[in-house]
């Protein structure tokens, strides 16, 4: 499984934690930044982790800021993008069997190390349901032009 994975400052010490987890657990990561706690604005790294999964064809993403709220305000202007911040692996299951999300953003001033790396396996061990009216619902907001 390919996943790109990107956290503005605020994010990057959870980033390198999830990235260790998910390699030893055999995923394929692809690291778009940052590489240091220096700040940097996380709209730049939204972008770069919404081109990989629009443009790169890459199934999943993980995005990090502080809080989740830009980081995951800004992965969502982009269409076909379906980014859920989860702040308790319940957030995650429910993210995928519901709503279909295929970038999970995590808050890295707010859920500590353990939690989150609960979040992660949650959100990758869980499938969308499939189940019609999510289905449809999951369309109308891919539809959503305006
Ligand atoms: C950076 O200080 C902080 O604003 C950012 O990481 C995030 O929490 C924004 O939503």
């Amino acid at each position: 499984m390919k996943v790109v994975i990107g956290a503005d400052h605020a994010g990057y010490l959870l980033k390198e934690e999830i990235i260790s987890y998910l390699k030893r657990k055999g995923y394929e990561l692809v690291d778009v930044g940052t590489h240091s706690t220096e700040s940097v604005d996380y709209p730049d790294i939204a972008a770069k982790i919404a081109k990989a999964i629009i443009k790169d064809g890459i199934p999943y993403g993980i995005g990090i800021c502080g809080t989740g709220l830009g980081m995951d305000m800004a992965l969502n202007k982009y269409k076909s993008i379906r980014a859920a911040l989860c702040l308790y692996p319940y957030m995650a299951q429910m993210s995928k069997l519901d709503n279909d999300a295929n970038v999970l953003v995590l808050a890295g001033r707010l859920t500590g190390v353990e939690l989150s790396l609960q979040i992660v396996t949650t959100f990758f061990n869980t499938p969308f349901s499939g189940i019609e009216r999510h289905a449809r619902r999951v369309k109308k907001i891919d539809e959503i032009s305006i």
